[in-house]
């Protein structure tokens, strides 16, 4: 179980160094990854094994509970957005190697220490909901709320958003959230000015806000290739928060008839999603939560349990094969997988951590200067809330 959810924050699953002896890695072999592909299954343990002990304390790896079992087993941290942000703040190695997404190796850069470098094992490894919002379309979107006049709002983004938009909103007085604090947050911004604009994700915005009593009718979408979003002055002005037309390709699969269908095939199961599902699968689901909740609510329930999870697929086949004493599984029989989180393979792995023992840095994130100190001042802004 503490394998699973590493709530703890234990090192709960890298090999322990001391117990491995280290042979020497074979100078030259680490720079080229095209010939990681060819790595053989079978020796990918004991590689990474011996680079994760010849680095020791000079290297951390952080992972997202949505990577793969193959990689995920290596990190030294487990965690959603918020917990990996705060590990990254925190994190004393001289390398932080994010297993995740490039916005999250990203906020990591932005809130590292001078002697500190992130790496991401894939650059490719992105997030198509982040990339719905381009700091371009942003300042544009603002461009023409100022253009209204005496709309007084407030920006807030969601920590799945490019250093870009987080320095947009650092420099526009807002905050960086994430589904954990997103309540928090929205409600520190509206103590602020009298409406928010949430970017990019439109159902986490929606979800947050009704459950914070904001009537559906009082929110309108932002769609950026719309003038006005798509709307009047008036209607603009008639809101409480503007939801940027984004959504996460993997959470907005769930749609209420599979909970109908869950609880049809299964009368005793409690089905429990993620914020970034639709409101109307949030509004059947019994619980919702952010992935760190979801994992707490599952492994507190009681043996013999049922669920149905609305979640990136590898989380919940994690739960259902760790918790043998409950029925958990995916709350949509076909498979929710983010594939860029899966693109991370441990053949990514190895060849960045065998590079850092031959002294070279391969696929650092590098946000400059300008951005960050911006989009810090919004992600400390969450930070200090949580
Ligand atoms: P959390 O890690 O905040 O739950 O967000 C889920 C997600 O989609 C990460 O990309
Ligand atoms: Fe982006 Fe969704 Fe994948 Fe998270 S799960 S990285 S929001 S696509």
């Amino acid at each position: 179980m503490t394998a699973l959810t590493g709530i703890d924050n234990a090192v709960t699953s890298a090999r322990q160094p001391e117990t491995i002896r280290v042979p020497e890695i074979e100078p030259g072999v680490g720079c080229n990854f095209d010939s990681y592909l060819l790595v053989p299954d079978t020796s990918l343990d004991d590689r990474i094994g011996r680079a994760v002990a010849r680095l020791g304390r000079e290297v951390v790896i952080l992972g997202h509970h949505y990577q793969r079992d193959e990689v995920i087993r290596w990190a030294h941290f487990r965690g959603d957005s918020l917990r990996l942000s705060q590990q990254a703040a925190a994190a004393d190695a001289r390398y932080i190697v994010f297993c995740g997404v490039h916005f999250m190796a990203e906020s990591a850069d932005i809130l590292r220490r001078p002697h500190q470098t992130v790496i991401l094992p894939d650059r490719n490894a992105g997030c198509s909901m982040a990339d719905m919002a381009s700091i371009e379309q942003v300042e544009a979107c603002w461009d023409e709320l100022e253009s209204v006049g005496g709309l007084h709002v407030v920006p807030v983004t969601y920590m799945n958003s490019s250093a870009a938009i987080k320095g947009f909103t650092g420099r526009h007085g807002g905050a960086v959230c994430t589904s954990s604090n997103a309540a928090a947050v929205l409600q520190w911004a509206f103590q602020r000015g009298d409406r928010v604009l949430f970017l990019p994700d439109e159902h986490l915005g929606r979800n947050t806000a009704y459950r914070m009593g904001v009537p559906l009718d009082r929110m309108v979408i932002w769609d950026p290739f719309q003038p006005l979003g798509g709307h009047t002055p008036q209607a603009l002005r008639a809101a409480r928060i503007l939801l940027w037309k984004g959504y996460c390709s993997v959470h907005q699969r769930f749609r209420p008839e599979h909970v109908d269908r869950a609880r049809a095939a299964d009368p005793q199961v409690r089905v429990i999603v993620h914020p970034e599902c639709r409101w109307e699968v949030v509004q059947k689901a019994d619980f919702v939560g952010s992935t760190e909740q979801i994992i707490r609510t599952v492994v507190a329930a009681e043996p013999g349990s049922h669920w149905a999870v609305g979640t990136e697929i590898h989380l919940v086949n994690r739960l259902g094969k760790e918790l043998t004493d409950r029925r958990v599984q995916s709350l949509d029989p076909n498979v929710c997988v983010c594939t860029t989180m899966f693109r991370i393979a441990p053949q990514h792995l190895l060849w960045v951590l065998e590079n850092l023992v031959e002294g070279r840095v391969v696929n650092p994130i590098v946000v400059d200067a300008e951005t960050k100190a911006y989009a810090r001042l919004a992600l400390e802004r969450m930070l200090a809330l949580c």
